[in-house]
């Protein structure tokens, strides 16, 4: 069901973990599923530095975060904020179309651990209105 690259990413899983004192923090699940999400980000300047997740879910949710904070680390809060979760499904090679949810559950993940970067710095994001 499960290219190679998305069992690649999924067997060995890039950025696994938490950050302590991380800059932003944000969390999802799928009512669709009840998989859970947790992505923290340490960001200096406008860059983040580093990325790590949590993933409570399917192959699919996991190989999605994987590649999602892949994407974003060494990214500028901008470029990261132009991550949509089509952009996470063709970098893995494609998903089984029940399992697009969760790669959408990746992109609304970074984009609210961004808003929790933005809240916290009282920074308004343009990008992210519309984000809770
Ligand atoms: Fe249970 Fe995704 S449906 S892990
Ligand atoms: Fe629900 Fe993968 S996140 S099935």
């Amino acid at each position: 069901m499960y290219n190679e690259k998305v069992m690649e990413y999924f067997v060995n899983p890039r950025n696994v973990g938490v950050i302590p004192n991380a800059d932003g923090i944000g969390e999802a699940g799928s009512p669709a599923c009840g998989d859970e999400m947790k992505v923290y980000l340490k960001i200096e300047g406008d860059v983040i530095v580093d990325v790590k997740f949590q993933t409570y879910g399917c192959a699919s949710a996991i190989a999605s975060s994987s590649m999602a904070t892949e994407m974003v680390k060494g990214k500028t809060i901008k470029e990261a904020l132009a991550l949509t979760n089509k952009d996470v499904v063709e970098a893995l090679g494609g998903l089984p179309g029940p399992k697009i949810h969760c790669s959408v559950l990746a992109e609304q993940t970074i984009k609210r651990a961004l808003l929790d970067y933005a809240n916290r710095h009282n920074i308004h994001i343009e990008e992210l209105d519309g984000i809770e």
